[in-house]
C-alpha cells in the first residue's frame, strides 16, 4: 500500500488559527507583534520565502516591518541597522533571510541580533540553550519536523531516526532535538563524507533528507513502512512548468511513496510548518515582553 502523504499545510493552519487567537489578545492589550524581515539583494528563492513569511503574519493579526536592502549594502550598515532594531520596543522578532551578499559575514550579522529577538534561533545563545536543553528559541525548520512528527500515530521513543544533511540552519539542530529525552529517537547524522549512506536510510524508521540534492534519496534507500521527511527545496529547471523550473525535493517522491508508510510532499510538507513555527516564535516573543 503507498505511504499516507502528510498533508503540511492542513497542519499548520491548525496551528497558525490558534496563533491568530493568541495574538488577537494580545491586540486587546495594545500589543501588537511585530517581526522586522531583513532582506539584503534579489535572491528569487528569498525573496518569495520573505513574502511568504510576511503574508502568514498578516493572516494571524502579526505585523511585520520588511525592510529591503540593496545587494551592496556593507556589513557594518547591516549591523548597525541590528542595533536599531534590537532597541526597538515595538518590535519583537528580527530576521535577517539567509544567505547574505558574499561580502557579508553571516555568523557576525547572527551574532548581533538581541537573543530576546531570535525568532529564527540560529544565534549561538539560542543554539547553546536548545543543546542544553533550556528555554529558548528553536529553529523554525528542525521543530517544524518534530512538530509533524509528533502529530503522527507512530511511536518516536526508541525510533531509529537518519537525519541526511549537515547544515546549521536544519540538520544540526534536528538530530540534537530528535535525541532529546522527549523525542527519544536514535539519531544518526549523515554527510557527504558518510560511507554506505544507502545502507544507514535503510535502517531508519524515520529518514529526514535534508541535504539540498534534488533526489538524493532513491527508493531502494527508504525501509518499508518508514517515515520519510524531505526538507529538500530544489529548484530544477522544467520548461513545461510556467516558471521555468518546479519545485522537487531531496527525495525521489515516486518509488519512495511505495515504500513508506508516511511522507512529506514537496512543496506542502515541511514548508508550511516552518512558517508556522516562525509565527509561533514572534508570538511569544511577543507574550514574553508584555
Ligand atoms: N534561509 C533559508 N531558510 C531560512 C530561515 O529559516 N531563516 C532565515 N533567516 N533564512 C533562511
Amino acid at each position: 500500500m503507498p505511504a499516507i502523504v502528510i498533508d503540511g499545510k492542513a497542519i499548520a493552519k491548525k496551528i497558525r488559527d490558534d496563533l491568530a487567537i493568541r495574538a488577537a489578545i494580545l491586540r486587546k492589550k495594545g500589543v501588537f507583534p511585530c517581526l522586522a524581515v531583513v532582506l539584503a539583494g534579489e535572491d528569487p528563492a528569498s525573496l518569495s520565502y520573505v513574502g511568504a513569511k510576511e503574508k502568514a503574519l498578516a493572516e494571524a493579526g502579526m505585523e511585520s516591518r520588511d525592510i529591503r536592502l540593496p545587494r551592496s549594502t556593507g556589513e557594518g550598515e547591516l549591523l548597525s541597522l541590528i542595533d536599531q532594531l534590537n532597541r526597538d520596543p515595538a518590535v519583537h522578532g528580527v530576521l535577517v533571510q539567509l544567505p547574505l551578499p558574499q561580502h557579508i559575514e553571516e555568523d557576525k550579522v547572527i551574532a548581533a541580533i538581541d537573543p530576546a529577538r531570535d525568532v529564527d534561533g540560529f544565534h549561538p545563545f539560542s543554539v547553546g540553550s536548545m543543546v542544553l536543553g533550556r528555554p529558548g528559541f528553536l529553529p523554525c525548520t528542525p521543530h517544524g519536523v518534530v512538530t509533524l512528527l509528533r502529530d503522527l500515530p507512530i511511536p518516536l521513543d526508541g525510533a531509529r531516526a537518519v537525519v541526511v544533511g549537515r547544515s546549521n540552519i536544519v540538520g544540526k539542530p534536528l538530530a540534537n532535538l530528535l535525541c532529546r529525552r522527549d523525542v527519544n529517537a536514535t539519531v544518526t547524522l549523515c554527510h557527504t563524507g558518510t560511507r554506505n549512506l544507502e545502507s544507514i536510510c535503510r535502517e531508519a524508521d524515520i529518514l529526514i533528507a535534508a541535504a539540498g540534492k534534488p533526489g538524493l534519496i532513491t527508493g531502494s534507500m527508504v525501509k518499508k513502512g518508514a517515515v520519510v521527511i524531505d526538507v529538500g527545496v530544489n529548484r530544477v529547471e522544467d520548461p513545461s512548468a510556467k516558471k521555468g523550473y518546479r519545485l522537487r525535493g531531496d527525495v525521489d517522491f515516486d518509488p519512495a511513496v511505495e515504500r513508506a508508510a508516511y511522507i512529506t510532499p514537496v512543496p506542502g510538507g515541511v514548508g508550511p510548518m516552518t512558517i508556522a513555527m516562525l509565527l509561533q516564535n514572534v508570538l511569544i516573543a511577543a507574550e514574553q515582553r508584555t
